[in-house]
């Protein structure tokens, strides 16, 4: 059998780093605690269990210094750990595990103790083998007892990860390095890369993946051509190992662009006739291809709007083409006029997704699901939730999050965002009254849809640690364990992730989780108040510029005077956004009096001397956050320099050296956004600190 270390090429540097939250070293604890870890058993030739016992017998190894047996030795073992389905498991075992396998569902699995000190780890699918092979590493690291049987279901049936990445090389919003998959217009990968990369995905349960960026331009656009398809096809059996499917983001005017129609006019029997053939072609290259992902009239990219036809007709077209080989459609919602007129105050770029997509709702077919951001802007440090949650009730959904840092300080800030989408999952619809959180509508479970799931625009570039910040790795891991089980706490998932990838020193472990906790709000903080958003520069929008979109087309305004700030959305007096919610959501958006201060501006224009919630004047609380952010990015930095004995120098320094970035670029905000609003409102502040 081959171990996953026979895969990795020699060269491949020992980095702490690299090896993420599957760190190599051993565990201080003693193997005879887990007498199950001698020797393995399972019915090898099958890809996927294959790797799960492989990741077994290195995990195991590398933890406690002993290579468990395998084959005919491990029959002969006092205690042995059980690997695979139910079918594949002597009958003594099947008899003790089936109780609980039952309660399993799609591609989770049990971990249950068997008589005599031996386990089994068992799912009604090798992938789900693989997950509680996982699991129960993880399990070890965190010297947790494996006395109890352990049931696991994913909440969610999509996990999966968006890339970004060009042909050429290039990540679009890419922090961490290039592209781990392209080169110069080709697809160029290590497969030893590729393949760790694979497996710290599947160690999160992540099982799908988009390759490329949803803008597809000239080049990725012949990805569904024989052209690039062989080459397409040998990274999708690396992901395969790992039970991770690949989809590929297509242009809607394909046809038109690779030259073979005049026209990509959805409701086109010849359009049709394209796309089923281009379907066809794909699948002989990659016969377990997930599907499509879509980016249509949306950003200047072409869609069904040209033909006069909606995106149901659109992605319907695209739906029939892959239906008979199980394919899925995942368009995206992202729809707004991006050429809007700055002197026009009743157009709202929060409406728009809500108001192309809920008259839609019913009419698209069962393999389409639509790809929600969280918010209706665009991955802003904070944002309400986008209405379309709660708003959609016969349509398959699918909640978009942002991993990649483009507007939390791009992986040169710590922001770690597992709160924000903590809130984003728990927050109440109220669509079919209380209880309705955006948790369950993406899953299905709230409108009882077929697929349902959650992708993440990924955070991961050819950085040596992957994420370019280290801890940015814990924005991946947190969005995989969220995925999985969106009702896991953030401590949780927190003290899994420092555990795994810094180790166990008490030290370490509290001051990581302080700074990792405390760092989202902090962002916040320095940058754009109370939910105003945007403020940052144009393009690459890293830094502060208050009026960088402010007179532009995008539909990011505001709109500061020397009054006040905010713009208003309510039914009352502005643009009737707050209408998209249901109640009491609405109302409590609506009315200045009870909407949360936290997005106070996304909501309502209100004076400079507003008192919020909390009891500060708005203009108190803008100076007084900026210079609390500042002071906590300095603690957090002194935190970190407090473990420089205790974390290797390698990564200490790395970090350190960032957070030196932060500091500098939170004082350039907290100067540049306070010193806007003393000049625009002319109010001191009442502790007379320096603004210039
Ligand atoms: C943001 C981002 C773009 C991206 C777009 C999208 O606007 O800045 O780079 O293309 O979102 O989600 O499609």
């Amino acid at each position: 059998m081959k171990t996953v270390q026979d895969h990795r090429a020699s060269t491949m540097p020992v980095n702490l780093d690299y090896a993420a939250w599957l760190q190599a070293t051993p565990v201080a604890l003693d193997a005879k605690a887990y007498p199950f870890t001698q020797a393995i058993v399972w019915r090898t030739g099958r890809r996927v269990l294959d790797t799960a016992a492989a990741e077994l017998c290195q995990g195991i190894a590398e933890a406690f210094a002993v290579e468990p047996k395998v084959g005919e030795a491990a029959r002969l073992a006092p205690c042995r750990l059980y690997l695979g389905l139910p079918t594949d498991l002597p009958g003594f075992v099947a008899n003790q595990v089936s109780a609980y396998v039952q309660q399993v569902c799609g591609d989770g699995y049990v971990i249950v103790p068997i008589e005599g000190g031996s386990l089994a780890v068992v799912g009604h699918v090798d992938i789900g083998c693989l997950y509680g092979v996982f699991h129960l590493l993880r399990a070890i690291r965190m010297a947790q007892p494996l006395t109890e049987p352990i049931v696991q279901s994913p909440h969610n049936e999509l996990r999966m990860i968006n890339h970004w990445d060009n042909a050429d090389g290039t990540i679009e919003r890419g922090y961490a390095g290039k592209s781990l998959f392209y080169r110069s217009n080709t697809v160029q990968f290590d497969p030893v890369r590729v393949r760790d990369y694979a497996r710290l995905l599947a160690s999160v349960g992540i099982n799908a993946i988009a390759v490329n960026n949803v803008n597809v331009h000239r080049v990725e656009t012949q990805f569904v051509t024989d052209a690039y398809l062989p080459s397409l096809a040998r990274l999708a059996d690396l992901f395969r190992d790992y039970g991770v499917r690949i989809f590929l983001s297509v242009n809607f005017a394909s046809p038109v662009e690779l030259g073979d129609l005049a026209t990509a006019d959805p409701l086109d029997p010849e359009v049709q006739a394209w796309w089923n053939s281009t379907a066809d072609r794909i699948y002989r290259h990659i016969p377990d291809f997930g599907g499509f992902l879509v980016k249509a009239d949306s950003e200047f990219r072409p869609g069904p709007f040209t033909y006069g036809r909606d995106h149901a007709d659109g992605a319907n077209m695209l739906a029939r083409s892959l239906k008979p080989y199980g394919g899925l459609v995942i368009w995206r919602c992202f729809v707004y006029n991006c050429l809007q007129d700055w002197r026009d105050r009743k157009t709202d770029r929060a409406r728009a997704a809500f108001d192309h997509f809920v008259p839609l709702d019913g009419r698209f077919d069962d393999n389409v699901l639509l790809q929600i951001k969280n918010g209706p802007m665009d991955f802003q440090v904070r944002e309400p939730v986008s209405p379309l949650f709660g708003g959609l009730a016969r349509t398959n959904q699918m909640l978009e999050l942002q991993i990649t840092q483009e507007y939390t300080g791009q992986q040169k800030h710590v922001c770690y965002l597992v709160p924000q989408w903590k809130e984003i999952l728990d927050f109440d619809t109220h669509a079919c009254g209380q209880g309705s959180t955006v948790a369950r509508c993406v899953s299905g479970a709230l409108f009882g849809c077929a697929h349902g799931g959650i992708a993440g625009v990924v955070n991961v570039g050819d950085d040596l640690n992957w994420t370019g910040h280290s801890f940015a790795q814990a924005n991946l891991y947190g969005f995989g364990r969220l995925c999985w089980d969106p009702s896991l706490s953030v401590e949780t998932i927190t003290d899994e992730w420092v555990r795994l990838t810094y180790g166990d020193d008490q030290d370490v472990v509290s001051a990581l989780a302080y700074i990792l906790l405390a760092s989202w709000r902090t962002y916040e903080d320095y940058t754009a108040p109370l939910g105003v958003g945007w403020m940052v520069n144009p393009g690459h929008h890293y830094g502060p510029n208050v009026d960088g979109y402010e007179y532009s087309k995008w539909g990011t305004y505001h709109f500061s005077d020397c009054h006040g700030i905010g713009v208003d959305r309510t039914i009352a007096t502005g643009t009737g956004y707050t209408g998209q919610y249901h109640e009491p959501n609405r109302s409590m958006y609506e009315n200045l009096e009870t909407c949360p201060d936290e997005l106070l501006l996304f909501f309502h224009h209100v004076p400079y001397t507003h008192r919020l919630r909390s009891g500060k004047t708005v203009i108190q609380h803008i100076y007084d956050t900026h210079f609390g952010g500042v002071e906590a990015v300095e603690q957090m930095r002194r935190m970190w320099a407090e473990l420089a004995d205790k974390v290797d120098p390698e990564r200490h320094h790395a970090v350190r050296t960032r957070l030196d970035v932060q500091l500098q670029d939170a004082i350039e905000w907290r100067d540049v956004i306070n010193t806007y609003f003393y000049r625009k409102s002319g109010i001191p502040d009442r502790q007379g600190r320096t603004i210039f």
